[in-house]
């Protein structure tokens, strides 16, 4: 689903196991910044998955380039993507920048750095706070 938080879109997407085992089993050198380098999280946001937990992405829904906003195409090899060996992710039609379900960005695309992941915590099960 898609949520707003201070004038931006914010998603928040269910990630199945098979979703993180496929995420898990990235080539990292595919990616630009797999560890988060660049601060694009708070600090307590660990891990490959880059959230609290794994099975609930939390990010920003624009992209670091020039801020359209990315299309969700969770299916490996998805149409319309334009690149072979595609894990899922995050398509961005403007300029071709590509992001993997943790939305980390990959290599060799204009966007220069992961996709933000936005301050929250969970209040419950089922309810999670933004901002
Ligand atoms: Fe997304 Fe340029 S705005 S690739």
């Amino acid at each position: 689903m898609t949520v707003e938080w201070r004038g931006k879109p914010v998603w928040i997407v269910n990630r199945t196991p098979e979703m993180i085992e496929r995420t898990e089993a990235l080539e990292v050198d595919r990616l630009a910044d797999p560890d988060s380098s660049v601060p694009q999280q708070p600090a307590y946001i660990e891990g490959y998955m880059r959230s609290i937990k794994p099975e609930i992405g939390v990010l920003v829904g624009i992209c670091t380039h020039l801020g359209c906003s990315p299309l969700f195409k969770p299916e490996p090899d998805a149409e319309g993507v334009g690149t072979t060996n595609w894990p899922g992710g995050f398509f961005c039609p403007c300029h071709g920048s590509r992001f993997d379900l943790a939305g980390r960005v990959f290599t060799n695309v204009p966007a220069p750095t992961n996709l933000v992941v936005p301050p929250y915590r969970f209040d419950s099960d089922e309810i999670i706070v933004v901002g």
